[in-house]
Order: structure tokens, then C-alpha cells, then sequence
């Protein structure tokens, strides 16, 4: 028996966030519109069924979201940044939730209703307890239902994470206690799938040469603001953005500017 909820809660309710919410749906739309057109194949391996109900986990600005609805009964949409889930809201997801993948496990949505969980380029940021997150997935699927999902994968985005960590390490901090990521290699992820009750149906490491549609800058600003956060002064993190960008200047052709992203793609079945 499915119990879906097709209206989204007041934005209001789901504000409280807002203070640590360092995400930015209008800097997302700006500088990273490529992620959920870049989405396309994950959607296809999941290939939605127009009686299933699906769970969208790191669901963003709902770009792809609203392409599963128009596939399948319903989505429910869940990221963890209050702003994002405002701007699914926004552009007319059914319903869109704030939700930590984290706190997925012990939520009224991990009652076993969904025919599958989708997730595009989010996993990767939900690095406190990434087997918390597995077991809050397997807790909201149905018995064989999927979990298809594409993820940063090992030595993704290495040029620009290690021109990152080079910067915060020059002024005495360590960059592990600020990387936000967790880039698993395809035999790390297949285990922790399988520890925990999936059956591995496919698991690529997919090298991607992808081409921004801003400058590094601009990447560092949408993406990587967790390692500036121990950077008080604004001059300063100012600085440190325009040094990764010449750092990366050879990342750089014909006025375009490329991130070699490495992504892991799976299907997993809930055994
Ligand atoms: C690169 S965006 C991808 C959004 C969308 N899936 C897409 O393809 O456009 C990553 C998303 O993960 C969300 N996120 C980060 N940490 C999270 C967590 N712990 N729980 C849920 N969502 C999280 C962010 O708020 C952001 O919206």
C-alpha cells in the first residue's frame, strides 16, 4: 500500500536550514545547468514504469525530477538544502521535501513503498555515513525494488579537489577536515552495496571530460564552498578562488573551460 503525499510541505516549515544552507539554486541554474542534462543516462538505466513510484534522493533544483514524473505515478523528491527543494517547488515538483539522506533511515518515508530510488551526482556529498544512507535507501524500497543511481567516483574532479586542498594546506589547514567528498571506486561501493543487502546488477567508473558552462571560479563558488569555510576574510577566499583558477589555467581551450569528472554509475536490486 503506497501513502504518497502529492503536495510539497509549506516552504516555511522547511526553511529552518536556511543558516547552514550553503547551497544555491541560482548559482546551481548559473553554473552547473549541465548536471542534470548530463543526467539523461541515469535515468535511462533506472527506465521508469508509468505505475511506479520512485524516490528522487538529492534531487537538486528538480530538473530531472520533472522528467520522472512525467514517466511514472509519482516522484517524491528529497535533498537536504531548503533552497534547492524551494526551487523544485518552484519549478512545480509534486512533492519536494527536505531531507537529509542521513536522516532517511528513521524517516516516515522508509517504509518500504518505493519501486525504485533514483539519485544523480548527490551521493558523493552525503559523506558523514555513506552505509547510514545505503540502509536508509533499502529501509524506503519495496522487496526487489532498484536503486540506480551516478555518483562522483574515484579521482573525480582530482585536478580541481587537489588544486583545493594545495591552497588550504599553504595557509596551515588541513584540506581533509573540509573536502565534502566521498568518491568511492566501483569495488568499495559494490561491497558496501552488498554488505547491506543489494544484489549489484551493474557498476561503471565512467571518465567524463566535461565542459563547464562557467570558469573554475565559478565551479569553486557553486561546488567546492566547504573548503573555504575556514577562510574568515573575504579577500582572502577571493584570492584562493583566483589562485585554483591559475592553477588550472591549462584546464582551459579555445575560451571554454573542462572539469575531467569521473563518475560511477550502478543498478543495485534490494535482495
Ligand atoms: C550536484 S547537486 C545534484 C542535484 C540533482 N540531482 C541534479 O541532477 O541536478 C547535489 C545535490 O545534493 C544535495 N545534497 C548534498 N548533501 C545532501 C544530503 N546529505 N542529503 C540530501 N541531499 C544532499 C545538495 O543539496 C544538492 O542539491
Amino acid at each position: 500500500m503506497v501513502h504518497i503525499q502529492h503536495t510539497s510541505p509549506p516552504i516555511q516549515a522547511q526553511a529552518e536550514n536556511d543558516d547552514q544552507d550553503k547551497w544555491s539554486s541560482k548559482k546551481y541554474v548559473k553554473n552547473a545547468s549541465f548536471v542534470p542534462v548530463l543526467g539523461a543516462p541515469v535515468v535511462q538505466l533506472l527506465d521508469p514504469q508509468p505505475h511506479e513510484h520512485i524516490l528522487d534522493l538529492g534531487a537538486g533544483d528538480g530538473i530531472l525530477t520533472l522528467d520522472l514524473e512525467k514517466r511514472c505515478k509519482s516522484v517524491v523528491a528529497v535533498d537536504a538544502s531548503a533552497d534547492m527543494i524551494r526551487a523544485a517547488q518552484e519549478v512545480g515538483c509534486q512533492d519536494a521535501r527536505v531531507v537529509d539522506g542521513h536522516d532517511l533511515v528513521d524517516h516516515e518515508l522508509a517504509n518500504g513503498q518505493f519501486d525504485a530510488v533514483f539519485s544523480n551526482a548527490a551521493l558523493h556529498w552525503m559523506k558523514r555515513d555513506p552505509i547510514r544512507v545505503i540502509q536508509g535507501v533499502s529501509k524506503c524500497l519495496k522487496p526487489n525494488g532498484r536503486f540506480v543511481a551516478e555518483c562522483g567516483g574515484f579521482m573525480n574532479c582530482a585536478e580541481v579537489r587537489g588544486a583545493l586542498h594545495a591552497a588550504l594546506r599553504k595557509r596551515g589547514h588541513n584540506p581533509e577536515d573540509y573536502d565534502p567528498w566521498f568518491f568511492p571506486g566501483p569495488k568499495t561501493y559494490r561491497k558496501m552495496l552488498e554488505d547491506n543487502g543489494f544484489q549489484v546488477e551493474s557498476m561503471d567508473l565512467i571518465p567524463r571530460l566535461t565542459e563547464l558552462s562557467t570558469d573554475i571560479a565559478g565551479w569553486v563558488d557553486t561546488f567546492g564552498f566547504a573548503f573555504l569555510a575556514p577562510i574568515e576574510d573575504e579577500e582572502e577566499r577571493k584570492r584562493i578562488v583566483r589562485e585554483v583558477q591559475e592553477t588550472l589555467s591549462f584546464s582551459c581551450d579555445d575560451g571554454a573551460w573542462y572539469i575531467m569528472y569521473v563518475r560511477l554509475r550502478f543498478k543495485a536490486i534490494k535482495a
